[in-house]
């Protein structure tokens, strides 16, 4: 698939499409042969990021193995070095003292070996005990695309970076049995510590539309047995990429490294489901026993479910930061232009802002939030508190590079009693489809109220960000939020991806106040509603607000006026290491 396009709707027929499109063969990137190993002449700088992390040119997707290691942040992703189309995958490794500054180093892990000559693909790291950094990662050993998994150490361990990594000749250590889809077989995850002392590893995977995580057990990290059962499956959502498996605290704000299996915690099961692009997770318990995830009850598994962000944010993985005691979780976001765009840019893809990720105090979701760190990429600050936005109002946010910035708006009313009815009929599942129909510019009651970002001073383009309330029953309130690309762009090329992106936002409104952060840089708007609740990254290409053309609004299109609590926007520094 080129663009992460929801296909919800239609996903068992998408199924039967991509297994006939791909021979069977499970290729979740689209591959453009011709374009794989064209190496970028020049390098557009219109719509690179700032402060997102991308490389100087070329394709990137999954972020892999995050770890922490010696006071020293280590970020390896999923990357082509000859095109800027996906193929040729390596693993690209950069190395970052505050998650902020990265220090490009050579490729770590890269096709040289029976074992992973035709790529190397996604995985994890594990730090295991003697502080001793593994890389666990699928390579791919055939023209068929047939996967194993294999391991990597570190040459030196003294060197702080640790630049070079060895693939040991005892590798693969895991090929799929008989009883395991072999191109359907990727993606493992950092290691647990079970009871019995055995390591534990899940791996993506599905058995014809059942999606699987399976479950794979070590003494020594050498010698892996899968476990007969697999830590989950869900029916009918097809193969399974770059699970994930970590437990939370259920109170305070320490997290916890992934082999805490028991204690006062949940465990997170995230899938990134290939037929829909989208990480979904639910919160559950690790049956330590039966050695089985069992999501709570309450939890839809599976693609109606909950998204770690409901645009464009693909292949996340999370890692425990010790130095900090944090959870951090990376996301890639592909392009949603033409890939012949790609092609001409010289690049595509970015890896989001690293967030924290804890439990909500309600213990049915996650909240996220960036990391600390880049509030020391602030700048120039403005800062608004008591401001009205009127029916129709547009209030533009000056003083600060729109084009890069960090905005933090909390929004209040005074009543709910014009929050339109929610329509029964509406699918519940289906926030993006509302988004489409009820758009930031279709007058509303309580909302449509927020951010219009990356915006022409005519509004010949604008991404909205904003909510909308209505009322479901009685005292019952459906809070949608909306990122929408639809009118980002006046290139209006077919293949130009410009979804009204949404989620909806499960929020308690006794105290009538909604908030919303956006970290808006040049192409990519990612947005934190009510604290982290809800996340909603989008790719856009503006023409016209682009750099100092790009222009910050906030407005409100509901009849119910809103008031802006408090507002602070900042201009976004570039670091001083990355990017170029
Ligand atoms: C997810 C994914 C992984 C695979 C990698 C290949 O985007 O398809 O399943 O390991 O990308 O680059």
């Amino acid at each position: 698939m080129g663009f992460e396009k929801s296909f919800l709707p239609a996903l068992p027929f998408f199924f039967l499409c991509s297994l006939l499109l791909n021979n069977g063969v499970e290729a979740s990137h689209k591959v453009y042969v011709h374009l794989q190993s064209i190496s970028a002449e020049t390098v557009k700088d219109l719509h690179r990021t700032g402060y997102h992390f991308q490389p100087t040119k070329h394709w990137i997707n999954d972020p892999n193995g995050p770890m922490y290691f010696n006071g020293v942040y280590h970020l390896f992703y999923q990357y082509n070095p000859k095109g800027a189309v996906w193929g040729n995958i390596v693993w690209a490794h950069s190395v970052s003292k505050d998650l902020i500054n990265w220090e490009r180093l050579e490729p770590a892990i890269f096709p040289s070996k029976p074992f992973d000559k035709y790529g190397c693909w996604s995985g994890s790291a594990t730090v295991l005990p003697g502080n001793k950094p593994v890389i666990l990662y699928s390579g791919i050993i055939d023209e068929n695309k047939t996967q194993v998994q294999n391991y990597a150490v570190p040459e030196n361990i003294s060197d702080p970076y640790l630049v070079k990594w060895n693939k040991p000749d005892n590798n693969p250590l895991i090929v799929a049995d008989k009883h395991v889809n072999k191109t359907a077989f990727r993606d493992p995850t950092t290691a647990w510590l079970g009871k019995d002392g055995q390591w534990r590893i899940t791996i993506g995977s599905r058995k014809k539309e059942k999606g699987i995580s399976l479950l794979y057990k070590s003494k020594d990290f050498m010698k892996w047995t899968k476990v007969k059962k697999p830590l989950h499956s869900v029916q009918g959502t097809g193969n399974w990429e770059c699970p994930d498996f970590f437990p939370v605290s259920k109170h305070g704000t320490k997290e916890l490294d992934t082999s805490v299996i028991e204690g006062d915690i949940k465990h997170v099961m995230k899938i990134s489901l290939d037929a829909t692009r989208y990480d979904y997770y639910t919160l559950g318990t690790y049956d330590t026993e039966k050695d089985r995830y069992i999501p709570d009850k309450d939890m839809v598994d599976g693609w109606k479910g909950l998204r770690y962000d409901y645009g464009n944010f693909y292949a996340s993985k999370s890692f425990f930061d010790p130095a900090k005691n944090r959870r951090i979780l990376w996301g890639w976001a592909n392009e949603s232009d033409p890939v012949d765009d790609d092609a001409r840019k010289g690049w595509a893809g970015i890896q989001l802002i690293p967030r924290t990720i804890v439990l909500d105090p309600n213990g049915k979701q996650l909240l996220q939030w960036p990391v600390e760190e880049l509030e020391t990429l602030r700048g120039k600050k403005v800062e608004w508190s008591d401001k009205k936005l009127e029916k129709n109002d547009r209030i533009q946010i000056e003083g600060i590079s729109a084009a890069q910035a960090d905005v933090e708006v909390t929004f209040t009313f005074k009543s709910l009693d014009k929050a339109e009815p929610f329509d029964p009929s509406w699918d519940r599942y289906d926030a993006e489809k509302l988004c489409g129909q009820k758009g930031s510019t279709v007058q509303g009651g309580l909302g449509p109220f927020g951010l219009l970002t990356l915006a022409s001073e005519n509004l010949e383009e604008y991404t909205p960000v904003f909510f909308r309330i209505f009322q479901d029953k009685e005292d019952k309130y459906v809070v949608l939020m909306c990122s929408d690309a639809s009118k980002s762009s006046l290139e209006d090329k077919e293949n130009m991806y410009k979804p009204s992106f949404a989620g909806f936002v499960d929020v308690d409104l006794t105290d009538k106040k909604l908030s919303l952060r956006s970290l808006i840089d040049h192409s990519v708007v990612e947005s934190f509603g009510a604290k982290g609740k809800t996340c909603i990254t989008s790719r856009v290409y503006p023409t016209i607000a682009k750099y100092t053309h790009a222009h910050l609004y906030a407005f409100n299109n509901g009849t119910e006026t809103i008031e802006i609590e408090s507002l602070n926007a900042w201009s976004m520094k570039n670091p001083q290491l990355m990017n170029q």
